[in-house]
């Protein structure tokens, strides 16, 4: 009979299980993501998956940010994906090709050419905390180069130093299916969308998978940047998706703030940075703060507040970017009410990616009420910061008690059956990390 295992004995199985998805979705060059949907090397998986390598291997877990760093741009930009060469034949769309990015900027491994969420600052720092001896020289090694990524987004998504960056592409959030993209999106009208094959619903249930209309318009938009050969001026002045994201900019404020600890570790100018945390702190608050008592993203295009409540709101926590009675408000009147977030007979798992009252929500679908590691994670630790230790650690357990299912791109908050990609790698590294902690 199968006996219960002792909590002790099943973390070592786990740790064991999630260096397992590692080491098979290692290609050698890269760690993929995900063991079928996503064969290439994605921006910020790589560098959750080297914060979770550094438990394991500390040389891999640089590798794997060195890899990233090949793909850098010329103008610093740090596309979301790069196409190492690898074995065999990919059947992954868009293919490199898809993009044709310009040749005078880009680096010699093939890119996509938009960008994520740079979480890689704070995961650097983190690595560095956990090895500080290994991890120093490799600190002074990459912190120019993640730098010049910081620049970029600054110069090329905020031309006019207003402080927050722009976003111009749903991919670029990292949440690219999540429901405050419904509305930006239908106010786009794809024209003349050049002919394309969706692959994404061939290893995952299309029903857990993004709407046609919408992959039209991700797909439309790509084109449009194609067509102004991605030159950052004109891609801030056309692109028809122009988004002041809080999600985005939450991860760039808490990145630019462990950039500011990498500098001072180095011995390196601070001002810089100083200015930039200074500007997005006071436009996070005046142009993203609402009344209803959660910071919301804006439309930049259409000049519009974005009011849809998902996972994006409690960013601002993993930021740092909220005051402690908005922290309250937060967690108060949102994540710990059954009707939003919280668990119920109905849903029983910490935290759904959008609002339960949501007409969008899907618990299945992807971005649209499943649960994903990586925000539990990042939302467990702004609770930490906001001295919500407990609540932080029921988000722990609930994340460990579906990691146990396996590791998976998403679970369905009801009853933690996993949903999307198998054999997910940013699941299994940050299921090295949670049991680190
Ligand atoms: C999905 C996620 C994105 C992630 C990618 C690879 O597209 O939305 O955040 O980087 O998969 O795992």
């Amino acid at each position: 009979m199968h006996q219960a295992a002792s909590p002790k004995r099943e973390h070592s199985y786990l740790q064991q299980a999630a260096i397992n998805v590692l080491q098979n979705n290692d290609m050698g060059t890269f760690i993929r993501p995900g063991t079928y949907q996503y064969p290439h090397q994605w921006n910020w998986d790589s560098a959750l998956i080297a914060l979770g390598l550094v438990h394991v291997d500390i040389t891999r877990a640089q590798h794997e940010v060195r890899q990233l760093l090949a793909g850098q741009w010329r103008d610093g930009m740090l596309p979301h994906v790069i196409y190492h060469p690898t074995e065999g034949t990919s059947d992954y769309f868009p293919s490199a090709d898809f993009w044709q990015t310009p040749k005078d900027i880009t680096p010699e491994v093939p890119t996509s050419g938009i960008t994520q969420p740079p979480i890689l600052a704070t995961c650097l720092r983190r690595m560095h905390k956990h090895h500080p001896k290994a991890m120093l020289p490799f600190l002074r090694e990459v912190y120019p180069h993640v730098l010049n990524w910081h620049r970029w987004l600054h110069r090329a998504r905020d031309p006019e130093q207003q402080g927050l960056v722009a976003i111009i592409h749903p991919w670029e959030s990292g949440t690219d299916n999540a429901a405050r993209w419904v509305h930006p999106l239908a106010r786009i009208t794809p024209r003349n969308v050049p002919a394309y094959q969706r692959r994404d619903a061939q290893h995952v249930d299309a029903s857990e998978r993004p709407f046609t209309a919408e992959y039209e318009r991700f797909i439309y938009l790509i084109d449009q940047f194609r067509r102004v050969h991605y030159e950052p001026a004109k891609l801030y002045a056309t692109s028809p998706f122009l988004v002041a994201d809080s999600f985005f900019n939450a991860i760039t404020y808490r990145a630019e703030k462990d950039l500011r600890e990498i500098a001072m570790l180095l011995g390196e100018p601070t001002k810089e940075l100083d200015n930039w945390l200074a500007r997005t702190q006071q436009a996070f608050q005046e142009r993203l703060w609402l009344e209803q008592g959660y910071f919301a993203s804006f439309d930049v295009r259409y000049n519009v507040t974005m009011y849809e409540h998902d996972i994006a709101t409690f960013a601002p926590l993993f930021a740092g970017l909220t005051s402690q009675a908005q922290a309250e408000t937060l967690i108060d009147n949102y994540l710990l009410q059954a009707d939003f977030y919280a668990p119920d007979e109905h849903s029983r798992y910490l935290l759904p990616s959008l609002a339960k009252t949501s007409l969008f929500y899907e618990p299945r679908r992807y971005w649209r009420g499943p649960v994903w590691i990586v925000t539990n994670w990042l939302v467990m630790e702004g609770l930490l910061d906001y001295g919500y230790g407990e609540l932080a650690n029921t988000i722990k357990e609930h994340s460990l008690a579906l990691l146990e299912q396996g590791f998976y791109e998403y679970y369905d908050p009801r009853d933690g059956t996993p949903a999307g990609a198998s054999g997910f790698s940013w699941s299994a590294a940050l299921a090295l990390e949670l049991l680190h902690e």
